[in-house]
C-alpha cells in the first residue's frame, strides 16, 4: 500500500472509531438528552487539548456471537488534556458501542490512564454512562472491575479522582465512583445502585423507581453518594472543571494560588448584628461565609444532604481552603450522624491534597435520640473528630456563637490542633447550654419547688448567673484555647492573616502502616 494510501486508511479507521457505536446510536444518545462520549470530553477539556490513547483498541471475546462484532474503542475513550492549562486523565465510557458496558480490554484503557495518571501526578475524571459488566465477557468483566476498584484505592489520597455520572452506573460498577473522591451526577439521566428496582422488588417486595432508587435527587439528599448536582450534563462538567481549579495536582503539590484582586481588609458591617440576640434564634451560616470569602465564590459540596453542616471550597486572598460550618438554620446546626460523616470525609479530603481548613462554628451538641443511638451516633461522631485530629494541614476555627459539650472539642479546637482560634464576642463556650445545666446542677432545689411559675423563675434566674459566669468566649480565652475574641466584621481579615502565617506550616503524624479510623 502507498504511503499515502496508509495515511488515508489511517484517517479513515479514526473517522470510523469516533463514531463509536454508530450513527444511529448516537442519535438515539443525544434523544435521551444525553451527549456521546467524546463530545462530553471536548466540553470537560480545554479546546484542542485531548490527546486520546487507544483508540483502535477492540475487545477478544467470541462469546455469544461478539466474535464478529468489534467497534474501534470498545466502548470507552480515554486520553489526557488539561483544565485551565493542568494537565488531567480521563475516560469517558461510550454508551453507543455494547452499552458501554465493560469488557477486559475496555478495563485495560481506564487502567492505562489512571496509572499514568498517579505516575504523572495529575487528576484522574471518569465520566461514566454503562450497563456495567459486559455480560458476554464473564469473569473477564468483574476481573477489570476490580483492577479499576485497586487502582482507585492506590490513587486515593495521591491524586484527585472525581466521577461524573451521565447514565446507568448500577451492579458492582458503582464502587470505582465511591471510591473517587467526588461524585457528579445529573437530575435526569443518571442512577446509582447495586441492585435495580427488579431485584429490589423481587428480594423485598418494595415496589420503586429507577429514580427514587438511585437518581440524583436520592443520592444528592437521602444516601450522600453524590456530592454534586447538575441540571444537565453542560452543567456537571462546568462543576468538575470549577472543582479542579481549588485542587492540587497531588498529594505532594500546593493547592493553585488564584490572583486576587478582592480586598482582604474589607470590613464587613453586617456581621457585627448578624447572629441573633435570642440565642435560640437560627440564621443562615452562608450569610457569613458568603461576605469573609473572595468575591463571595464558595463552591459547596453536597449541598442537599446533612444539611445542618455545610462544607465546600473558596478562597481566601487566592488561597484555597475548605469550609466547614455549622449550619443554625437546620436542625440548629446539631451534629448528627450524617453531618459527623459528611463533615469527616471533607476534612480527610483537604487534609490528603494539602488544602487549609476554615471551621466556623456554632453547634448546639450532639443530637439525642434513640435512632442517632442505635445507629451509631457514637462511631459516626468519632469519624468527625478522628478527621480533625488527624488533619496537619493548617486550621483555623471560628466559633460564631454556641460551641457545646463534646461538639466544642470536634469541631477543630485548639486541643485537636486547631492552630487558630477565633471566637467572636457573643460565643457561648461551654460545657452545655445554660437550661440544661441548672436542671443539673440545681436538680434537688428544682425538685422541690411545687409551683411552676416559681419553678421557672428559679430557673431563669440562675440561668442568668450561668450565661454571664460561662456563656461567654473569655473563659476559654482565658486558657488560651481561644487566640483571641475578634470583631465579626473583621473575620476575613483575621482568617486570612492566620492562613498567611499558617502558610509554613509544617506537622506530622507518628509513622504508622495506617490509622484505624472508626468506620
Ligand atoms: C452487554 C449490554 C449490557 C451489558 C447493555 N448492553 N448492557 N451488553 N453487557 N451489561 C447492550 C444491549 O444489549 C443493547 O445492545 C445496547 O447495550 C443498549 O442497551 P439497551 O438495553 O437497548 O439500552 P437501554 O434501553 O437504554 O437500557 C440500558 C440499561 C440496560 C438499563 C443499562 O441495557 C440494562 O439493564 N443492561 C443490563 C444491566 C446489567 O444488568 N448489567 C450487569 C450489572 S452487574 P443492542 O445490540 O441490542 O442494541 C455488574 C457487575 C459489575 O455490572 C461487578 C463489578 C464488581
Amino acid at each position: 500500500m502507498a504511503f499515502e494510501d496508509k495515511i488515508k486508511e489511517l484517517l479513515q479507521k479514526r473517522e470510523l472509531a469516533k463514531l463509536g457505536g454508530g450513527q444511529k446510536r448516537i442519535e438515539t444518545q443525544h434523544r435521551k438528552g444525553k451527549l456521546t462520549a467524546r463530545e462530553r470530553i471536548e466540553l470537560l477539556l480545554d479546546d484542542g487539548s485531548f490527546e486520546e490513547f487507544d483508540m483502535f483498541v477492540t475487545h477478544r471475546c467470541t462469546e455469544f456471537g461478539l466474535g464478529d462484532k468489534h467497534f474501534y474503542s470498545d466502548g470507552v475513550v480515554t486520553g489526557y488534556g488539561t483544565i485551565d492549562g493542568r494537565v488531567v486523565y480521563v475516560f469517558a465510557q461510550d454508551f453507543t458501542v455494547f452499552g458501554g458496558s465493560l469488557s477486559l480490554a475496555y478495563a485495560e484503557k481506564i487502567c492505562k490512564v489512571m496509572d499514568k495518571a498517579l505516575k504523572m501526578g495529575a487528576p484522574v475524571i471518569g465520566l461514566n454512562d454503562s450497563g456495567g459488566a459486559r455480560i458476554q465477557e464473564g469473569v473477564n468483566s468483574l476481573a477489570g472491575y476490580a483492577e479499576i476498584f485497586q487502582r482507585n484505592i492506590m490513587a486515593s489520597g495521591v491524586i484527585p479522582q472525581i466521577s461524573a455520572i451521565f447514565g446507568p452506573c448500577a451492579g458492582g460498577a458503582v464502587y470505582s465512583p465511591a471510591l473517587t473522591d467526588f461524585s457528579v451526577m445529573t437530575k435526569e439521566n443518571s442512577y446509582m445502585f447495586v441492585t435495580g428496582p427488579k431485584v429490589v422488588k423481587t428480594v423485598t417486595g418494595e415496589e420503586v423507581t429507577e429514580q427514587e432508587l438511585g437518581g440524583a435527587l436520592t443520592h444528592g439528599t437521602k444516601s450522600g453518594v453524590a456530592h454534586f448536582i447538575a441540571d444537565d450534563e453542560r452543567e456537571g462538567i462546568l462543576m468538575i472543571r470549577k472543582l479542579i481549579s481549588f485542587l492540587p495536582q497531588n498529594n505532594l503539590e500546593e493547592p493553585p494560588l488564584e490572583p486576587s484582586d478582592d480586598p482582604i481588609d474589607r470590613l464587613e458591617d453586617e456581621l457585627n448584628n448578624i447572629i441573633p440576640e435570642n440565642p435560640n434564634k437560627p440564621y443562615n451560616v452562608k450569610d457569613i461565609i458568603y461576605p469573609i470569602v473572595d468575591h463571595s465564590e464558595f463552591m459547596e459540596v453536597q449541598r442537599t444532604y446533612a444539611q445542618n453542616i455545610v462544607t465546600g471550597f473558596a478562597r481566601f486572598n487566592g488561597m484555597s481552603a475548605g469550609i466547614v460550618a455549622n449550619q443554625p438554620n437546620y436542625l440548629a446546626g446539631v451534629l448528627d450522624i450524617n453531618a459527623s460523616r459528611k463533615a469527616a470525609r471533607f476534612v480527610r479530603f483537604c487534609d490528603a491534597f494539602n488544602i487549609p481548613l476554615v471551621t466556623l462554628v456554632d453547634v448546639p451538641g450532639f443530637l439525642p435520640g434513640i435512632t442517632q443511638e442505635y445507629g451509631g451516633i457514637i462511631i459516626h461522631g468519632a469519624k468527625l473528630l478522628f478527621a480533625y485530629g488527624e488533619a496537619t494541614v493548617p486550621k483555623v476555627t471560628v466559633i460564631l456563637r454556641k460551641a457545646y459539650g463534646g461538639a466544642y472539642c470536634v469541631m477543630s479546637s485548639k486541643h485537636l490542633r486547631g492552630d487558630i482560634n477565633y471566637a467572636w464576642p457573643m460565643a457561648e463556650i461551654a460545657v452545655m447550654g445554660p437550661k440544661g445545666a441548672i436542671e443539673v446542677l440545681k436538680n434537688k432545689e428544682i425538685k422541690n419547688i411545687d409551683d411552676e411559675h416559681d419553678r421557672n423563675a428559679f430557673i431563669a434566674e440562675h440561668e442568668e448567673e450561668y450565661i454571664s459566669k460561662f456563656a461567654t468566649p473569655y473563659n476559654a480565652a482565658k486558657y488560651g484555647y481561644i487566640d483571641d475574641v475578634i470583631e465579626p466584621r473583621n473575620t476575613r481579615f483575621r482568617i486570612i492573616r492566620a492562613l498567611q502565617s499558617l502558610a509554613t506550616k509544617k506537622d506530622v503524624n507518628p509513622p504508622k502502616k495506617h490509622s484505624n479510623i472508626p468506620l
